[in-house]
């Protein structure tokens, strides 16, 4: 009979739901603290973004990872909804990497009943995502920086594949000098190359085969030669499937987000994709 290895498991793993948990624990927290901001239904992904944060605590400081699905930073109701939730598993997963503490509030524990004050970032929010999910970047900075004081955090863990809301964070540690060091972490992919998102498991079968056609589009346009020529071929390669619906696909400054009209300054090519009521996005850099 084989012998059955039960995984390793750090007991002292401590799960806050309350902000007054929170702050109890943190008084007995070694520094760094690093937080993971997340969502929930952990994937390899987070777990890279964990291990990184785990890195950079090193074996003394203090790896948290947050884990709330935040209301007001949906714009569809139908997506907040169907947002996964797994919460077990996504504790399994943060003892499995060594994380010191999960903060898990519920909605009102965040947020009281009559919050009137929201963050908006008024410059990079424009665009992309920010034109299909109005009031979503709102969202993520008011979280976001609640987050940030809640833990007390000296750095936070983002990854690359949500750029812009990314550059939308850094610039809100910058405009409201946060003392937050916000590291990158590069975007995870599955093995046939669809950037993992707590999204890809609401995709039919179907769809998800049919998935790594998106980064294959943006790689074939990301070898042509003008701005014309790669948009023109990613939206060709996108629109040979049958199920693809494109949100946007643009290229951008990397810096400042805004249309890239030619390939001067560092670009990046960006989509946001359905298949059917899934949401994805992607993005490549495109150098000259
Ligand atoms: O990227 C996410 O998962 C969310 O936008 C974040 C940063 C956890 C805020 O809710």
């Amino acid at each position: 009979m084989k012998a059955f290895l039960p995984p390793i498991i750090f007991e002292t793993m401590w799960i806050a739901k309350t902000k007054s948990h929170l702050k109890k624990q943190l008084n007995d927290c070694s520094q760094p603290v690093i937080l993971v901001p997340t969502m929930g239904a952990l994937h390899l992904g987070h777990a890279g973004l964990i291990d990184m944060a785990r890195q950079r605590a090193g074996k003394s400081g203090t790896v948290i990872v947050s884990i709330f699905v935040n209301a007001i930073q949906f714009d569809n109701a139908g997506d907040f909804e169907k947002y996964p939730r797994p919460f077990d598993a996504d504790i399994t997963v943060c003892q499995l990497h060594g994380v010191d503490g999960v903060f898990a509030p519920g909605h009102n524990e965040m947020y009281f009943p009559d919050r009137s004050i929201t963050v908006t970032e008024e410059l990079l929010s424009k665009g992309l995502c920010g034109d299909t999910r109005p009031g979503h970047f709102d969202g993520v900075c008011t979280v976001v920086l609640k987050l940030f004081n809640l833990t007390r955090c000296d750095a936070a863990v983002f990854g690359e594949k949500d750029f812009q809301q990314l550059a939308i964070i850094r610039r809100l540690v910058r405009d409201l000098d946060l003392d937050v060091e916000i590291i990158l972490h590069p975007t995870i992919r599955e093995i046939d190359g669809l950037a993992m998102s707590s999204r890809n498991v609401r995709l039919l079968s179907g769809h998800r085969k049919d998935a790594p056609r998106i980064r294959k589009a943006l790689l074939a346009a990301g070898e042509m030669t003008s701005a014309q020529q790669i948009l023109d071929t990613a939206r060709q390669e996108i629109e040979k499937s049958p199920y693809l619906k494109i949100d946007y696909l643009t290229l951008v400054d990397a810096e400042t987000l805004s249309p890239a009209a030619n390939l001067n300054t560092p670009t990046i090519l960006a989509c946001a994709v359905y298949y059917d009521d899934v949401r994805l996005i992607d993005h490549i850099g495109i150098r000259r």
